[in-house]
């Protein structure tokens, strides 16, 4: 299957998204292309690098590994330091590269400790979860964790690359796929009906990681991603539509102490409850939450939300940094492929959407 490349508009600069089976085989080249000269370390974690780090040293022979410990609770300063002091170790200077080669945990890590060395070093991207391929790496948000609360220090860092080889998700365990086509669907409910059908159609293919299936899927996803992080860099109005399920899902993450769910399982129950309330409000036909919901329960079971409750939600929904000046924001959707921001939704017809997912009072 043809290779595809998605050019990305990021203010000044521009880089491109390469798409194809197989592309890994020729990291060496690729990263020649977009980082000529230098030294290149890639920084990864052991599960990925015992599974994929003797193909990647094939193809990049001289680059050096730096591995990170696997896990969202390593996504902190501290690993960010231990970039640094591998990178000063070993020599690094201006003209390094800093290739990620990992799932969202590593792209974020690596790319801020890119961002932030020397007052940034050359980054690419090679994500290797199917949450990666869609979303993390593209759009040049880096960052970590705080003790105080996820994400909360970051910056925009946009790479020289991303290389996105659907190959690399075979070995990604179901829960872990799954957890991606989670956005995947929102994409699709975003600004896809034919996404949205798609995976409707091929969903045993896509589990199969069916290359023919499969990339046509990741494509899509990344051409709607880079068209909107383009037209909104700095997530003032348009970007906003990729929140749609994280209001709600945030806060199941939060209030579960991001323990429970997979990020895109909370999302899972997000986007349910968003066209709960659309439909409540009469601004969405009720077969579209009934299609959603179908295809939901068909990716598989998520983890129970019935010892929550709505009231604790709510609480962590107002503590989300999406609040602007007090207010909340959702995304709700008015038909497959169309979303409109609001801020009006009342308290009580949360509480009814979330009651309805099962939630206590
Ligand atoms: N920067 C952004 O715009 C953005 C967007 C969405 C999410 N994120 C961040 O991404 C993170 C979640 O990323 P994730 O879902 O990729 O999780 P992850 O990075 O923790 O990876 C999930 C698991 O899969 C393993 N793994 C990765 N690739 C594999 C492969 N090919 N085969 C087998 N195992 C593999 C990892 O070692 C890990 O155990 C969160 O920290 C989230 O905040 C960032
Ligand atoms: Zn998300």
């Amino acid at each position: 299957m043809k290779p595809i490349r998605i050019d990305v508009i990021a203010g000044a600069h521009t880089y491109p998204i390469r798409i194809g089976h197989g592309l890994i085989g020729h990291l060496g080249a690729l990263v020649d292309q977009a980082a000529p000269n230098g030294r290149r370390f890639v920084v990864s974690n052991p599960t990925v690098w015992r599974i994929h780090g003797p193909t990647i040293s094939a193809a990049l022979p001289n680059a050096e590994p730096i591995l990170i410990p696997d896990g969202e609770r390593f996504k902190t300063l501290h690993t960010v330091s231990r970039i640094y002091e591998s990178l000063i170790g070993n020599g690094a200077d201006r003209r390094t590269t800093l290739i990620a080669v990992g799932g969202g945990v590593v792209g974020d890590v690596a790319g801020f400790a890119a961002a932030t060395f020397l007052r940034g070093i050359t980054m690419l991207h090679v994500p290797t979860t199917l949450l990666g391929q869609v979303d993390s790496a593209i759009g040049g948000k880096v960052g970590v964790n705080h003790a105080l609360g996820k994400n909360l220090i970051g910056s925009f860092y946009p790479p020289a690359a991303v290389i996105v080889d659907p190959q690399l998700l075979t070995t990604l365990p179901r829960r872990e796929f799954r957890a991606g086509l989670y956005e995947v669907i929102k994409y699709g409910m975003i600004s896809s009906r034919g996404l949205f059908e798609r995976v409707e159609r091929d969903l045993a293919e896509l589990f199969a990681r069916e290359p023919r299936v499969l990339q046509p899927v990741i494509t899509e996803c990344c051409r709607i991603k880079a068209l909107i992080v383009e037209a909104d860099e700095r997530e003032s109005g348009l970007r906003r539509t990729l929140n749609f399920g994280h209001t709600v899902g945030h806060a199941l993450e939060a209030t579960t102490n991001y323990r429970r769910f997979r990020h895109g399982e909370a999302i899972g129950y997000g986007m349910l409850a968003a066209c709960d309330i659309a439909e409540h409000r009469r601004t969405l036909d009720p077969k579209v939450r009934k299609a959603l919901a179908v295809l939901i329960a068909r990716l598989g079971p998520m983890p129970s939300v019935a010892d929550l409750s709505a009231k604790q939600i709510i609480e962590a929904m107002k503590r989300d940094k999406k609040v602007v000046a007090g207010k909340l924001h959702f995304v709700l959707p008015s038909s497959i492929g169309r979303v409109t921001t609001v801020d009006d939704v009342s308290t009580r017809q949360i509480n009814g959407a979330l009651r309805r997912l099962d939630l206590q009072r």
